[in-house]
């Protein structure tokens, strides 16, 4: 149903499975559960599993054919690196080495929680999961399944989030089933997750510490610990990302052409009133506060909630583009929020959605 460029190769080399959903306590995840998906992994195989931002896709990281086969799954370019989760301290070692002293700071602070560290890669973490880069990104989650999972298996997973390419990420076990079914061998299903948008990316391994993606741990969060630390703009500038491998410019994206929509709320609601008008099925993120304006348009709508709840709007976000995409839109209407806090991560999210266009009131 989703349909998915592969090579002829690919195709052929893409094992076929049956997915079983595992439906598991999210706050005491029951062990026995737990030790059949640990099995999987140490056996090479394929486990998505909550965290507490999206969903990810697990793969034993030690385990050069279990990583490709992450690729594979995902329809992933295999020059586009993944995350490494841990469970302890103890365990970052396995993962990186030259580790610095502020990445200890870091971790005391916001471990286990949404927040990754790029550092020197260890030996024995397979190059696959780096992209062959020597540097790797590395975080301990703090859901409860993701860390028993991590504990029971332990071994360092490999996990990027457990939608198809360029697709918005997880945020339920649905949307998992949704983009792969048949592509994974486990799908623990614990409900839906507490973020909804991924773990900030901070590069340890430059002399100055620069946040290659906002996310679930804030800037301004970081700031306290790293006053100079700074946020590069890869997606709005193609040549840079070369340096941090697939920060492409289309992500996270519903299928619908995405447009977002910036500047003062009145002047900007009337842009997009007009523009639903031109269109024969347009879709509107729509905030609470905007509530009437769409009426007898016939635009489809999906609430992100308050405008002035984040922690809200980044829990909808990405459930509500693939509710729109399932009303079979053909453009989707959103206003930009304000770039504080989580609103940051979430105008990525919806920059990269929109493939960097932005439309504004003046
Ligand atoms: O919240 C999250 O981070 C989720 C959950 C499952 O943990 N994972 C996730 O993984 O979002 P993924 O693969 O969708 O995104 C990983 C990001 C990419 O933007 C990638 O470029 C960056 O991390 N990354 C990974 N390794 C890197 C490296 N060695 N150097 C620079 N960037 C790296
Ligand atoms: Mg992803």
């Amino acid at each position: 149903q989703h349909a998915l460029a592969m090579t002829p190769e690919q195709v052929t080399s893409r094992s076929i499975m049956q997915t079983q959903l595992i439906k598991i306590n999210p706050a005491h995840p029951e062990s026995d559960l737990i030790q059949i998906a640990a099995q999987k992994i140490l056996d090479g195989g394929l486990v998505a599993f909550p965290t507490e931002t999206v969903y990810g896709l697990g793969a034993n990281a030690l385990d050069g054919d279990a990583v490709s086969r992450i690729f594979t799954a995902k329809g992933r370019p295999s020059s586009d690196p993944l995350i490494v989760h841990i469970h302890s301290l103890d365990q970052l070692n396995q993962v990186a080495i030259e580790i610095p002293d502020l990445a200890y700071r870091l971790a005391e602070k916001f471990w286990s929680g949404p927040l990754t560290l790029v550092l020197q890669r260890n030996e024995s973490i397979t190059p696959a999961v780096s992209a062959g880069l020597n540097t790797v990104a590395v975080r301990m989650p703090s859901h409860p399944i993701a860390l028993a999972l991590l504990r029971s298996a332990n071994v360092p997973i490999a996990a990027p989030s457990a939608n198809l390419f360029s697709r918005p990420s997880p945020t339920t076990a649905q949307h998992v089933l949704e983009d792969l079914n048949d592509r994974v061998d486990i799908i623990l299903d614990g409900g839906r997750v507490n973020i909804g948008v991924e773990s900030t990316v901070l590069d340890l391994t430059q002399s100055i510490s620069v946040v290659l993606r906002p996310g679930g741990t804030s800037l301004e969060a970081l700031r306290q610990v790293i006053p100079n630390c700074v946020v590069r703009n890869t997606y709005l500038n193609a040549e840079e990302s070369a340096s941090s491998p697939g920060m492409l410019i289309k992500h996270y994206s519903p299928r619908a052409k995405v447009l977002l929509f910036d500047g003062e709320r009145e002047s900007v609601l009337r842009l997009m009133v007009d523009e639903a008008r031109r269109h024969h099925r347009a879709g509107v993120l729509l905030f609470d506060e905007d509530g009437e304006e769409f009426d007898g348009l016939g635009v489809s709508v999906s609430r992100l909630g308050s405008e002035s709840n984040l922690a809200e709007i980044a829990n909808n976000l990405f459930s509500a583009m693939r509710d729109l995409d399932q009303k079979n839109v053909d453009v989707i209407l959103v206003r930009g929020v304000k770039r504080e806090g989580l609103g940051l991560a979430i105008w990525d999210r919806l920059l990269r959605a929109a493939e960097g266009n932005v439309i504004r009131d003046t």
